[in-house]
């Protein structure tokens, strides 16, 4: 099918097209701050406009199974590249049951230096199964391992508490079986492995596109430094601090070191080596960086040990952090950002701090920096530094003005946004907020709607997965929602298994004439990349997955 025939009188320009970050569809209104908010734009779109529903979670985006949800890496990664590649949850699990992750140069040069110094090895990293950013199966098997088959003696564990892609409040859920774990392998291999620091991600370590680095060096403080408030044990610290802030979620928990009669149980000293554990990069690159860079300048590292650094992946395959890692990256060249500047197409990409690098870096294959500055111009807005639950609008507005100025200036054949507030206030958990946070975008939409009608553009909206559309826990048999002890629905903050909207908005009228192509049984966002080279009337790359669209007659 030729593109030529989608538009037969004109060319629209520019295409603006919007991630509505974590808003899925969900028909059951019960919990769903989509379908509860007073959304008259989406609503309208959805009432006039061609629309399909796109798969936006399991394999389809490239993840081992159709029982894990999507998330922003994968969902920006496969709408960015037109087809999915199999992600680091999937490629890590390969890598440890084939055992290559231990014969790698990676995994060996951990070992060697650690024990050439008689020091200990570290695994700091997100201390779940959500399996977005880690996965604890991938921690246990490489302890596993250590105390079998390489007999490093000592290791230590700095746990980041999740509670954002989990239940909200599971973190003992992991930490007491993993204790029995560490109980039986240290009897069975007779090493030393114990639990040493952790706190909530939120608070320690995991920060992302340098939000706000004092979350880094926090981390620094208690994982490196083992300095700050002390407990017997993971458990004790959580219990104590749940009891002290009832209602605390564990994404939000302070930071906590494990110290026995003799200190600490495990600060990083000279000698020592260290994995983190996470494969996907965005909220790892900071904490590496800090491990390798020599001239580092975002906190002073106090101590700065000597020590071995590893990441589970290769984070950023452009700038090659960190250096040392232990599984290779999936490759995912050919992206529709390279092809639209080999097209000379001119491009905006625009997001808040907390999903900058989605539309950039994520979108370009985990690549950061501009592909062509003479064609694309990146902006970022800086995102508030506050709990999302307080600010549910976000920089929705100021990323909605510098869009609508670059619709009407005519200096964009594309323009690619990125709207935080669905995603992240739905993981807060809190309900009227992130009901406040879809009206938000939707208040949004409105403007950009009117834009592109002036300008004679086109626009697409739709989102990388969903989360706001389901805030509560549901039961699995009866889809009904869980309560807790005072008889309310229990919160959930991580994303879903739903779909996603993809709306094409054409004020010209003259996408009545489109359809959606019906051979495509199963829409995903694989055929995204494609369908946006139809819209900019331009062929699509043979390699990527289907257009969606296709002429009415
Ligand atoms: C996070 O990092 O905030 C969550 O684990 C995943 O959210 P995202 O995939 O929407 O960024
Ligand atoms: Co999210």
């Amino acid at each position: 099918m030729k593109n030529k025939t989608l538009f037969k009188h004109r060319r629209p320009r520019p295409l603006t097209f919007v991630v509505m970050d974590g808003i899925g569809y969900r028909a059951n209104p019960e919990g769903n701050a989509v379908s509860q908010g007073y959304t008259p734009h989406l609503d309208w779109l959805l009432a006039n406009c061609h629309y399909t529903l796109l798969k936006a979670h399991g394999t389809a985006v490239g993840l081992p199974s159709d029982s894990d949800m999507g998330n922003s890496e994968v969902g920006h990664n496969a709408i960015g590249a037109g087809r999915f590649f199999p992600q680091g949850a999937r490629l890590v699990n390969e890598a440890i049951a084939s055992g290559s992750i231990f014969e790698g140069k990676g995994w060996r040069r951990l070992i060697d230096f650690c024990r050439k110094h008689d020091g200990s090895m570290h695994f700091i990293g997100l201390f779940s199964d959500g399996n977005v950013h880690s996965h604890l199966d991938h921690l246990k098997a490489m302890l596993k391992h250590l105390a079998l088959h390489d007999k490093v003696l000592r290791a230590r564990i700095h746990i980041l508490l999740d509670g954002r892609d989990v239940g909200e409040t599971s973190a003992l859920d992991y930490v007491i079986p993993f204790e029995s774990f560490l109980k039986e392998i240290n009897r069975q291999a007779g090493v030393d492995y114990r639990i040493a620091s952790g706190g909530g991600r939120m608070k320690v370590t995991m920060d992302r596109y340098e939000a706000d680095w004092n979350i880094v060096a926090l981390g620094w403080k208690t994982h490196v430094a083992a300095e700050g408030r002390t407990f017997g044990s993971a458990q004790e610290a959580i219990e104590t601090y749940r009891k002290e802030k009832p209602g605390i979620i564990d994404q939000d928990l302070p930071p906590f070191v494990v110290a026995d009669g003799s200190g600490p149980v495990g600060p990083v000293k000279d000698g020592d080596s260290v994995v983190f554990f996470n494969y996907r990069g965005d909220r790892a690159i900071e904490i590496s960086r800090a491990f390798e860079e020599p001239d580092f300048d975002k906190f002073p590292r106090i101590p700065y040990p000597n020590a071995a650094y590893a990441g589970m992946m290769e984070y950023d395959t452009e700038a090659h952090i960190p250096k040392n890692y232990l599984v290779e990256p999936p490759v995912i060249g050919n992206t529709m950002g390279e092809f639209l500047c080999k097209a000379g197409m001119r491009q905006m990409a625009i997001s808040e701090t907390q999903k900058f690098g989605h539309v950039t870096y994520f979108w370009n294959g985990n690549r950061s920096g501009l592909l062509d500055p003479n064609l694309e111009e990146y902006v970022e807005v800086p995102s508030d530094r506050v709990p999302f639950e307080e600010r549910p609008w976000m920089k929705a507005a100021e990323i909605t003005d510098r869009v609508v100025e670059a619709i009407g200036s005519g200096k964009f054949d594309m323009i690619r946004l990125n709207y935080a507030n669905g995603d992240m206030v739905g993981h807060t958990g809190v309900f009227q907020a992130a009901r406040i946070a879809v009206e938000t975008v939707d208040l949004c939409l409105g403007r950009l709607m009117k834009a592109t009608q002036k300008a004679g553009g086109i626009m697409v909206v739709t989102a990388d997965h969903g989360n706001a559309e389901e805030m509560y826990e549901l039961d699995k048999k009866t889809g009904k929602p869980k309560y807790n002890e005072e008889g309310k629905p229990k919160a959930k903050t991580a994303h879903t298994l739903n779909p996603v909207w993809f709306i094409v908005y054409d004020p010209s009228g003259e996408c009545a004439s489109l359809r959606f192509n019906p051979e495509i049984k199963e829409p995903k966002l694989t055929n995204i990349a494609a369908t946006c080279f139809q819209l900019l009337d331009l062929e699509p790359p043979e390699l990527y997955d289907p257009p969606l669209l296709m002429a009415n007659g």
